[in-house]
């Protein structure tokens, strides 16, 4: 994680968040600092930086702001946009846009949430696979359909049963496993 190289860092202290520094998260605040109830766009943006949202981040942003850690947290989890872990390095894109649930798109998700022990939105332990349930995906022909975006590109997988789909999560899984070997 970025984190500056002024004196701070030095003495960098872990456990003490108010002696560690964020360039990218003091500059997002000081943009909002004279806004009233920008909490929520100061952790949009954060997301952006990092692509989730470091709970050593929520907490230098909850000091920085003078708002309860509770509060900050509250929000970070209240609102499904908001991501505590970083993704897993291959996002499944589940459709469920018309065409793929009138063709069993719920099914579909039932087995992959049971096959990962994941809900959408969630991430694998092992941070293999994240699953994000979305709209039409542009290939309705072939619905029930779904996109892995793994670090190889984009794959599209679409005619999906229950098997199908655990047979391809587990092929890509070995795949990846052959990788780091
Ligand atoms: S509704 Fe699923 S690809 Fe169009």
């Amino acid at each position: 994680m970025p984190v500056c190289e002024c004196s701070h860092a030095d003495q960098a202290d872990n456990t003490d968040i108010s002696k560690r520094c964020f360039p990218e998260i003091d500059e997002i605040l000081s943009h909002y600092a004279d806004i009233e109830g920008s909490l929520i766009s100061v952790l949009q943006k954060t997301q952006d930086v990092y692509g989730y949202l470091p709970e050593e981040v929520l907490r230098y942003i909850s000091d920085s702001m003078g708002i309860a850690p509770a509060k900050v947290y509250g929000v970070a989890t209240f609102y499904k946009q908001f991501r505590l872990r970083p993704n897993g390095s291959h996002i499944i894109l589940l459709c469920e846009g018309t065409a793929c649930h009138v063709n069993s798109a719920p099914v579909i998700e039932e087995a992959i949430c049971e096959h990962l022990n994941i809900s959408d939105g969630g991430t694998t332990e092992d941070g293999l696979f994240t699953l994000s349930i979305v709209a039409c995906l542009g290939c309705c022909s072939l619905a029930p359909v779904m996109m892995v975006k793994g670090p190889g590109g984009t794959e599209t997988f679409g005619l999906l049963t229950s098997k199908k789909v655990r047979k391809i999560l587990d092929e890509i899984a070995a795949r990846e496993r052959k990788t780091v070997q």
